[in-house]
């Protein structure tokens, strides 16, 4: 692992460096390659609306990403991907025992480094870790579902990824110190802008190889996103559906997929999606007081929608 000067990740290191070396070594490759620490950046920016103190901060932003980090080690053992941050998955290059053992690791150690901030911290971060777990399951349970709703899609996406948001803005919101309507405010904010966050990442399925993994990796595994939803409703023809649910759907039939959901409109209603919850977070964000720090969300949130 590399040392850093920046604080999140100095402190990201130092709670995995706390782990016993085969523990520490599965996940070495994800805390030198800790993407773009959106979490601990939010984090960060919603505790700018009060005083806060900086060791602090930096480390709650390591407990919010060593928490995703696990979160994101887990789900590739669940979703049997390839590749993270461009690199190999931590079962593809460990094992999925070790990997599977070495996320839980990293979960209590974010535990341990949160109740040593407070009572309060660790209560938040265990409740959200909980709900994460049963976003997952939702994640699981809807393979395959070609009839689930665009609203049980919004309350799944919002488990999975809006309630981890939403602890970032919330632990930032507490330890600066605002009123308890800021801090219902920004964790409104950030929950609206993680499922708008989760949807447009499923509309990468269906667009652009990303540096995670290859295009149409949800849909081979049946999981289907907002826009192959959106496009289901649409298609009164039945070739999309037939299509993902034929027993010998492969990657040679993604294109067509693609073609089906483009021409029934289903990317377009996802970013329609999207912009709704958008929209949500940025109402949210207006019940907060005006000034740098409301400025500097609105600024990330926009450069995350584009
Ligand atoms: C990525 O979704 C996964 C999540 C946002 C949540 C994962 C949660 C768990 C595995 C529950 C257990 C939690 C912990 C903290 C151990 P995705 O598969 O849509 O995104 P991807 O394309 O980046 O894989
Ligand atoms: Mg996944």
């Amino acid at each position: 692992m590399t040392t850093t000067a920046d604080p999140v990740r100095y402190h990201l290191a130092r709670l995995v460096g706390g782990l016993s070396a085969p523990l520490r070594n599965t996940v070495g490759g994800l805390v030198d390659r800790p993407g773009k620490l959106l979490r601990s950046r939010l984090l960060t920016a919603c505790a700018g609306f009060g005083r806060a103190d900086h060791e602090r901060v930096a480390r709650l932003g390591a407990v919010v990403e060593l928490v995703h980090l696990a979160s994101l080690v887990h789900d590739d053992v669940i979703d049997r991907a390839a590749i993270r941050r461009g690199g190999p998955a931590a079962h593809r290059a460990a094992g999925p025992e070790l990997a599977v053992l070495a996320g839980l690791a990293c979960l209590s150690a974010a535990g341990t480094e949160a109740a040593d901030l407070g009572e309060g911290v660790a209560t938040a971060v265990s409740r959200t870790v909980a709900a994460l777990a049963h976003g997952e399951l939702l994640d699981v349970e809807r393979g395959f579902d070609t009839g689930l709703s665009l609203p049980d899609y919004v309350d799944l996406v919002r488990r999975k990824t809006g309630v981890l948001f939403r602890l970032c803005c919330l632990l930032g919101a507490v330890e600066s110190g605002v009123d308890s309507a800021v801090a219902a405010a920004l964790a409104e904010f950030g929950v609206e802008w993680g499922i708008a966050f989760q949807v447009l990442d499923d509309c990468l399925d269906l667009e652009a190889a990303g540096e995670d993994k290859p295009a149409g990796t949800d849909h081979l595994l049946g999981l289907f996103g907002a826009p192959t939803l959106a496009a289901l409703r649409a298609d009164t023809s039945g070739e999309l559906h037939r299509i993902l649910l034929a027993p010998a759907f492969s990657d040679g039939h993604l294109t067509r997929v693609r073609e089906l959901v483009t021409a029934h409109g289903g990317l377009r209603a996802a970013r329609t999606l999207a912009g709704v919850h958008f929209g949500h977070a940025l109402t949210a964000l207006s019940r907060t007081p005006d000034g740098p720090a409301r400025r500097a969300l609105a600024g990330m949130l926009e450069t995350s929608r584009s």
